[in-house]
Order: structure tokens, then C-alpha cells, then sequence
């Protein structure tokens, strides 16, 4: 693995129990405010019965998606992470990362694939999204929610490239931010049109206060 790919999980490792905190104590405001619901509602329009959580993190997605009686399955490449998401149940959870995944560890299908603000890296994500059309049943839809590149971008010239990390509005627990790489939004259409997947919504969830948006959300279908 690319050394700045392995700060992203040594970062994770590293983080996981603040995280959790962060997530379970709803310490992030626009997840609490917009992305959440704005992910789940998206996800719950397509009814799938069945869906892949990549990059799940403590599991808060896959809780909620299966209280709508979604069978949801979760992987992430931390174990502190997984082990939560195991303790609190809602779906069936491996430790893996995505470069497992893209080697085919998993040999099931799913109705859906869904990547909630976990595609951090670029040739992880580059090879991961490829690998979705062996993940997904035909007619089956990959949802992405992101950070929207036009608010994410700070003053970096709107190109693709790695960016530093940053805690910033985290709580002082949180430590060695890795390196995240930025995509424009040429660039995640891109990536579906690479993997032959058919893009078929794009949504950017604004903030109710700013009315700028919060997050972009693309959905792909098989
Ligand atoms: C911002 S968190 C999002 C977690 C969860 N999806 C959520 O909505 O709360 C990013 C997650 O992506 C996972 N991740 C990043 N790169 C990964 C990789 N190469 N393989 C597996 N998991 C990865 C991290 O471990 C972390 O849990």
C-alpha cells in the first residue's frame, strides 16, 4: 500500500475512540443538521433489501438502515471501529480494507453500496469503485456522500490532488489528521463513467442556516 494511503489508517487506528464519540454524541453539526438524513432518505427511496456499508466506521449507518429492515453488512479496515459497530449490533461486520475488498474477498452481492464520507484515498478509491460492479446485483445502485468539492476546496486551486488534514471544529481528543486526496466534481463523474456505472442522481444537500451546500451525493447504477 502507497505510504500516504497507510497514514489514512494509521489516522483511523489512531482516532477510532474519539470518533466514536464524536459520531454516538452527534458532535458534528452538519452530519446532525443535513448529511445524515440526507443519506439515509436518499438510500431508503431505492428500497434495497440488502446493502454493503464500505468504510462503516462505528456503524451508525448500517443501525439505522436496519431498523428499516435493510440486511446490512459493514466493513472497515479499523478494528477498534468494527468492534463497536459489532457490540451495538444491526448488520454483520469484517475488518477489511478496501484493497482487500478490490482482491475479492467478499464473493457476495448486494441491492446497494454505500460510501458515507469514507473515500479518503486515490488509488484505494480509484481501484475500489472499479471493483463496485462485481459488488452490486444488476440493477443495483452505489451511493456516495462526499465532501462538496467547490466548500472543501479552501483557497487550493480547483484541481485534483492530496491535501493536508485537519481536525479543525473536532475536539482536542482528535490527533495526526492524514492527508485526504481531492476530487473535483468533473472527477467523481468521472470515476462512475470508469467503472460503467450509469450516474443517476447527483444531489448536493445544502446547509438550512448558509444555504451553501454541505456535501455532494451521487448515486450509480448497474
Ligand atoms: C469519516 S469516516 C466515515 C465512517 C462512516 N462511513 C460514517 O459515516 O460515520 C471514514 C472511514 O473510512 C475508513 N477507511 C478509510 N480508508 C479505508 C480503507 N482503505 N479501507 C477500509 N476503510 C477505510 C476509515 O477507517 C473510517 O472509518
Amino acid at each position: 500500500m502507497h505510504s500516504t494511503e497507510q497514514q489514512i489508517i494509521h489516522s483511523w487506528n489512531k482516532n477510532a475512540g474519539p470518533w466514536i464519540r464524536a459520531v454516538q454524541e452527534e458532535q458534528i453539526e452538519s452530519r446532525k443538521l443535513v448529511t445524515n438524513q440526507a443519506i439515509i432518505a436518499t438510500i431508503l427511496r431505492y428500497r434495497p433489501p440488502t446493502a454493503l456499508d464500505l468504510g462503516c466506521g462505528e456503524g451508525w449507518l448500517a443501525r439505522q438502515l436496519a431498523t428499516h429492515g435493510i440486511r446490512v453488512m459493514g466493513v472497515d479496515a479499523v478494528p477498534a471501529l468494527i468492534e463497536n459497530a459489532n457490540r451495538l449490533g444491526g448488520g454483520e461486520f469484517a475488518v477489511y480494507a478496501y484493497e482487500q475488498i478490490v482482491n475479492g474477498v467478499l464473493n457476495n452481492q448486494f441491492a446497494a453500496v454505500v460510501c458515507n464520507f469514507s473515500l479518503l484515498g486515490k488509488e484505494s478509491v480509484d481501484h475500489l469503485i472499479r471493483q463496485i460492479p462485481a459488488l452490486l446485483h444488476d440493477g443495483g445502485h452505489l451511493f456516495i456522500q462526499t465532501l462538496h468539492p467547490l466548500m472543501a476546496g479552501g483557497d487550493a486551486p480547483y484541481q485534483d490532488g492530496w491535501r493536508s488534514g485537519s481536525w479543525a471544529g473536532f475536539s482536542a481528543e482528535f490527533s495526526d489528521p492524514a492527508p485526504w486526496y481531492f476530487r473535483t466534481m468533473g472527477t467523481w463523474i468521472k470515476l462512475f463513467r470508469d467503472s460503467k456505472l450509469t450516474l443517476t442522481e447527483l444531489l448536493e444537500p445544502l446547509h438550512p442556516n448558509t444555504g451553501k451546500p454541505v456535501s455532494l451525493l451521487l448515486v450509480g447504477t448497474k
